[in-house]
């Protein structure tokens, strides 16, 4: 099993599987169970969809690493023009809120031309009413991810960002950030890393995610202000972050669960009938490879999706 995650997630950073895997008609049909398509239209159109089941959207454009100041650009431009896009949308997809990645704004070329991005697309959010997450990517990235969130919320405060429980240094992260109020993503982390840094067995992960979510819901962090998100698809977890917030006595809105499309879409209805909050990130765009590896790193029996697609026509 974790040879096999290493394996994918070793493959999600070659360019020449990437090049072969994009031109296959079936990986693209194994793709299409994780993603509406790879326009903001089929995203905007997947959310319209959700939307009466009382489950609002959270939209990402694929995209990391990218290697030219141009390209960042673009990046931003899109985004800006996404949330007018999800501003005019409103009355049939209300409260779809959007989330990025700061590699895919420059952060390898330089941080201050990222965080100038980053700023553009919080003010623009901030105009139109919405929300806006900061993905956490790999370890290297995090202190730069952390303190460009902590700039951009000094700047409007609707900025909240992702933090991985199979951090070994997380527990500090977090004890920073919670005084601070910001919105928080607790994942479990979705990345190569090594054992120095992140806990390598999975019931350690569990283990933490579970302590953190308790830290995220506890009376100082809810004093802050903090906007507590689990985004999990392990309902053994969900259950226990529910249960111990009822048992604190905690409002149904104290706690609220993230999952992405096409992933126990059964559970996302269940919560959301439950009055539990519940929102679906939906990934779009052309440049899915390294994500949809990951998602085959979390659960290689999803390989046999993209033999079936294979045989589909
Ligand atoms: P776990 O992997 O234990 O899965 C629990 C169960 O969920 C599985 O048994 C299976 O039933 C189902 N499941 C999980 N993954 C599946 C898959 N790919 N296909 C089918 N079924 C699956 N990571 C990161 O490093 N930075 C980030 O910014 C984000 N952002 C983010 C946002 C949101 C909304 C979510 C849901 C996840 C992320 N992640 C992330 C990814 C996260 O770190 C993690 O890799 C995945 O969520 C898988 O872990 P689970 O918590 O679902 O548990």
């Amino acid at each position: 099993m974790g040879a096999l995650r290493s394996l994918f997630l070793a493959g999600s950073q070659s360019r020449w599987l990437r090049e072969q895997a994009t031109r296959r008609g079936f990986v693209r049909r194994a793709v299409a169970r994780f993603m509406p398509g790879e326009r903001l239209d089929d995203a905007l159109a997947a959310a319209t969809v959700l939307a009466p089941h009382g489950i609002p959207a959270v939209l990402t454009r694929l995209g990391e690493n990218v290697d030219q100041d141009a390209e960042a650009d673009e990046v931003r431009e899109h985004y800006e023009g996404a949330l007018d896009r999800i501003a005019d949308l409103r009355p049939l997809a209300p409260g779809c809120e959007i989330s990025v990645k700061l590699t895919q704004l420059g952060l390898d070329l330089d941080r201050e031309r990222c965080f100038a991005r980053l700023l553009a697309l919080v003010e623009r959010a901030h105009q139109r009413g919405i929300f806006l997450w900061i993905d956490m990517e790999q370890s290297p990235y995090l202190d730069a991810t952390l303190d460009l969130c902590r700039r951009a919320r000094a700047a409007r405060p609707g900025v909240g960002v992702c933090v991985q429980a199979y951090l070994r240094r997380t527990p500090a992260d977090l004890e920073a950030l919670l005084p601070t109020g910001t919105g928080v993503r607790l994942v479990k982390g979705a990345y190569m890393e090594a054992p120095e840094v992140a806990w390598p067995r999975k019931q350690d992960v569990d283990r933490a995610y579970f302590e953190l979510a308790r830290a995220l819901l506890a009376d100082a962090a809810r004093q802050a202000g903090v906007r507590a998100v689990f985004g999990t698809h392990d309902t053994r977890l969900i259950d226990a972050i529910r249960a111990h917030a009822r048992e604190r006595g905690l409002p149904a809105e104290a706690c609220e669960f993230h999952l992405l499309f096409g992933i126990q879409r059964q559970v996302q209805e269940r919560l959301a009938r439950e009055g539990a909050r519940v929102r679906v990130l939906i990934s779009y765009g052309a440049y899915w490879f390294p994500w949809y590896m990951r998602r085959l790193a979390e659960r290689p029996a999803n390989v046999l999706f993209v033999f079936r697609s294979l045989f589909r026509r």
